[in-house]
């Protein structure tokens, strides 16, 4: 994906077009991700960051599981704008961060980096290679990295976009100079429009 303003300015229109359950991606409850990260048994006081965290309600399970470091990062300011609208009050307590994340510059370290169908659309191998050096760079030792991509049996296009598709061996090519690889696992998700799309779920730690 390009990290020019066109970038931003199509997730911010498909942002400010759709109700949050008009999108390919929409999902009342994230209950993939919320059983991966409790498999972690992270303390409460830990730094976690959600890339392209758009108006995921992941935000939302984290604070009533009772996270009190929370991060969510969007190339989309609507999208932010938006999820904070629906936390309400409770969006005080979370940091919100609008930039690609390809020119992320963290000003702190992070004990979980959680990414669900965002780093899929880095189909350009410069891109790729700026993501994986931030997050070696911003992920603590041996903290964790929960990363949900389209399978090689997903969807090849999201969102007008073309999209990368990911064995548990290509992506952990991908990370494996600083991460390990801990666990797998593939699903299925049910779009609003009954379709499914097949996702791959890694769990890696820092080395
Ligand atoms: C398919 S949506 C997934 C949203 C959310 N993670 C979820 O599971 O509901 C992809 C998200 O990644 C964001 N995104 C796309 N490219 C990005 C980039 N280069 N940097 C940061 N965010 C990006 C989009 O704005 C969008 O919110």
């Amino acid at each position: 994906m390009n990290t020019d303003k066109t970038s931003t300015q199509h997730w911010n229109t498909i942002y400010q077009s759709k109700n949050e359950n008009e999108v390919s991606w929409y999902q009342e409850y994230p209950k993939a991700s919320i059983e991966l990260i409790k498999e972690l048994n992270l303390p409460l006081s830990a730094h976690i960051i959600d890339i392209g965290g758009g108006e995921s309600h992941l935000v939302d399970v984290l604070l009533e599981m009772g996270y009190t470091n929370i991060s969510v990062l969007d190339i989309s300011e609507t999208a932010l704008q938006k999820n904070q609208n629906r936390l309400g009050e409770k969006s005080k307590l979370v940091n919100w961060i609008a930039t690609d994340i390809t020119e992320f510059i963290p000003r702190q370290k992070y004990d979980l980096w959680h990414d669900r169908a965002a780093f899929h659309f880095l189909t350009a191998e410069e891109n790729v290679k700026k993501y994986v050096s931030i997050a070696e760079r911003t992920i603590t030792q041996d903290g964790f990295l929960i990363m949900g991509t389209f399978s090689d049996n997903g969807p090849t296009k999201c969102s007008g976009l073309d999209t990368k598709q990911f064995t548990e061996e290509s992506l952990k090519k991908v990370f494996e100079r600083s991460f390990e690889l801990k666990s797998f696992k593939y699903l299925d998700h049910s779009t609003p429009f009954n379709t499914i799309q097949n996702f791959l779920f890694c769990t890696f730690q820092r080395k």
